[in-house]
This record gives C-alpha cells, sequence and structure tokens, in this order.
C-alpha cells in the first residue's frame, strides 16, 4: 500500500482544532481510496516562539523537506504581537514558505452553490457560478525585499521594498499560463504599471510570454481597478496572476465574495511536487478553542494536496463532492442559515468524513 509522509503543522489559535478535523477526514479518504498517511508533528508560528524562542525551528524546515507534503492550519495571534517583526509568527510563514521555495501559490475561490445565498454580493452579480483562480507569487517582492528603519532629520521613517527579477516574473507567468490552458485559456495580469517600475517589468515580461501561448487570451488590469472589477462582476475573471502583497489583498477580496473566508483553500508549491496546504484564512483568535471554527478551507485544501502533491485526483474529487453534498444541510455559524443544521468544527468534520466514497 501506497503510504505519503505528511508533516502537519497545526499552528496557534484556531489552527489546531481545524487541522484536527482535516486530518480525519484524510485518514477517512485514505481508507476508501486505498493508500496510508504517516504523520509527523512540527511547530511553526506563535507555538513555535513559546516553545523553542523562534517561529521557525531548523527542525521545522527539515521535517517538511523530508515529507510529500506539509499542511498547515494558521499562524498567529495577539500574544506574540510585541515580538520584533523578524520574530513574529508570520514572520515563520515567509521563512518556511522562502526555505522550501514556494514560488507559487494557488488560491481557487469559488461558490458552492449552497451557498450562494451567503455571499455578500446580489445574486445577479455572481451568476451562475463563480469559479476564479488566483495565482500568487509568494517568495518575492515587498514581503521578502530591502527593508529597514531610520531616522531621516530626527523622525523615524521606514521602508520596504517591492523588487521583482524578470525569471521570478516568468517563473510565476510560467504557472499561470500553464493553468489557463487546463482551464478557460483566459489570464489577467494584475500590476499597477501606471505608477510602480516593478509592475512595468511585470507587465512587459508577462506580453513576452504569453508569445509561448498564444491560445491564451492575455489582458491586464491595474490592481485598484481589479479590486473593484472583483465585486462589479467577478464572472469576468478565470485565472489571476499577480504579486505577492496584490495576491495578498485580492486573494481575501476574492474569498468574501464566496460567502466566507472559511471556506477557500490554497496551495503553495515549488519546482518539486512538494507543496504546503493552508486554508487562505488567519488565526481567529477570538473564536479560537469554542468549537466554533469552520473547518472546510484545510479540508479542502487536503483535497488541493491529494491533486497537486499526491497525484490522488479522484481522492480530491472525493472531498470536493462531499464538501458540496454537506453544504446543502449542514453548517458552522460563519455560514449558517435558517433551516439548515447548526453544527460545531468537530461535527462538521464528521459530517464530511460520513460522505466520503458514498
Ligand atoms: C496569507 C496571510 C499571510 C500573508 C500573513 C499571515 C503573513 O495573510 O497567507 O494570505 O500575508 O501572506
Ligand atoms: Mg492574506
Amino acid at each position: 500500500m501506497k503510504t505519503y509522509r505528511i508533516t502537519l503543522l497545526r499552528g496557534d489559535g484556531i489552527g489546531p482544532e481545524i487541522v484536527r478535523e482535516a486530518v480525519k477526514v484524510l485518514d477517512t479518504t485514505a481508507a476508501a481510496f486505498g493508500f496510508s498517511v504517516e504523520y509527523t508533528e512540527a511547530l511553526l508560528g506563535g507555538c513555535a516562539i513559546d516553545a523553542t524562542g523562534v517561529p521557525l525551528p531548523e527542525e521545522t524546515i527539515a521535517s517538511c523537506k523530508a515529507s510529500d507534503s506539509v499542511l498547515l492550519g494558521a499562524v498567529g495571534g495577539p500574544k506574540w504581537d510585541t515580538q520584533p517583526g523578524n520574530n513574529r509568527p508570520e514572520a515563520g510563514l515567509l521563512g518556511i514558505r522562502g526555505a522550501l521555495g514556494l514560488f507559487a501559490n494557488l488560491r481557487p475561490a469559488v461558490i458552492f452553490e449552497p451557498l450562494r445565498s451567503a455571499s455578500p454580493l446580489k445574486e445577479e452579480i455572481i451568476g451562475d457560478a463563480m469559479d476564479i483562480m488566483i495565482v500568487r507569487e509568494l517568495t518575492g517582492g515587498i514581503y521578502f525585499g530591502k527593508r529597514g528603519s531610520l531616522e531621516e532629520n530626527g523622525v523615524a521613517a521606514a521602508f520596504d521594498t517591492e523588487q521583482y527579477s524578470v525569471t521570478e516574473i516568468e517563473r510565476i507567468g510560467r504557472v499561470a499560463f500553464e493553468m489557463a490552458m487546463k482551464r478557460s485559456k483566459r489570464l489577467t495580469s494584475v500590476d499597477k504599471a501606471n505608477v510602480l517600475e516593478s509592475s512595468r517589468l511585470w507587465r512587459k515580461t508577462m506580453i513576452a510570454l504569453s508569445e509561448e501561448y498564444p491560445e491564451v487570451e492575455l489582458n491586464h488590469l491595474y490592481v485598484d481597478n481589479c479590486a473593484m472589477q472583483l465585486v462589479r462582476d467577478p464572472k469576468q475573471f478565470d485565472v489571476i496572476v499577480t504579486s505577492n502583497i496584490f495576491g495578498d489583498i485580492l486573494s481575501d477580496e476574492a474569498s468574501m465574495i464566496s460567502g466566507s473566508i472559511g471556506m477557500l483553500a490554497s496551495a503553495s508549491l515549488n519546482s518539486t511536487k512538494l507543496g504546503l496546504y493552508e486554508p487562505i484564512h488567519g488565526s481567529a483568535p477570538d473564536i479560537a478553542g469554542k468549537g466554533i471554527a469552520n473547518p472546510l478551507a484545510t479540508i479542502l485544501s487536503v483535497a488541493m494536496m491529494l491533486r497537486y502533491s499526491l497525484d490522488e485526483p479522484k481522492a480530491a474529487e472525493a472531498i470536493e463532492t462531499a464538501v458540496a453534498q454537506v453544504l446543502q444541510t449542514t453548517r458552522t455559524p460563519d455560514i449558517w442559515t435558517e433551516g439548515t443544521r447548526k453544527v460545531t468544527t468537530e461535527e462538521m468534520g464528521d459530517a464530511v468524513c460520513a460522505l466520503i466514497g458514498k
């Protein structure tokens, strides 16, 4: 029997609760599809700071590198807000993305049919379906550029740098063009080329790359316009490719259109099969430990892991189908509506498991 090695980074806040449910679903899926999973636990974020003094211990990097794939809950919380910037839980997350070279972040924003009424947008704006794939560059740009604090004429100042090389832009561009080829062959590249030099290089590089993909219809939007278009007419989008910081912002916006930020999964990939899978939401310290967090984004992240890292597309589909089905009757409080059963985090995990392979 095939055995996959997964490193679990449960993280902080609601991280442990949602990862527990995702593991349950993965184990159930493994049993149904005839493979097994071996887990290694490692620390990342605030829990790592508490245990070791740093948000990304060396052993965590080593464990992830020795795995077939990594499943992450979420990191951060007010407890660690007083840590210096380079020792915050978030620095651990950026550190692991960098250490594993996870330059391509796939953030699908889809509306599950039963949740259409949960979207804050009018049904006629959403249309039949919203199915957008945001391809976010994840190891470059302002998140990783030169930064610092200084004093100018006695006044404190600070700076961060947005820098992209042609190599970095081409690398993420290829992922996006390939994705577009597998979907509707439409790609929107988002930048701020009317102001930023780095964006002008981004746009020029995307245009040059498009010659390798003559079938893909490439268009360009400024990020402010894109933010507006996403709520004006989300149906116009299929694949969006953008920089690290723009992708961060636009993916939160897109997630809300889908009804709840508790629904969206993500995959962070490098040039090998190893990937890191995590919900796009944060650690939600305000609801941690209450049993009300929505585990579906993490469960759907497991589906992405099965598809992109483990080559188990049937198992991935089984999870996605089970989630779509479960939503017809069963909801955590963030997506609950009259007439559906309001359940806890754990009951939601059980409900998904009960439908796997059915
Ligand atoms: C995300 C998060 C992270 C990011 C934070 C926690 C560092 O917002 O994954 O979208 O900005 O990338
Ligand atoms: Mg974010």
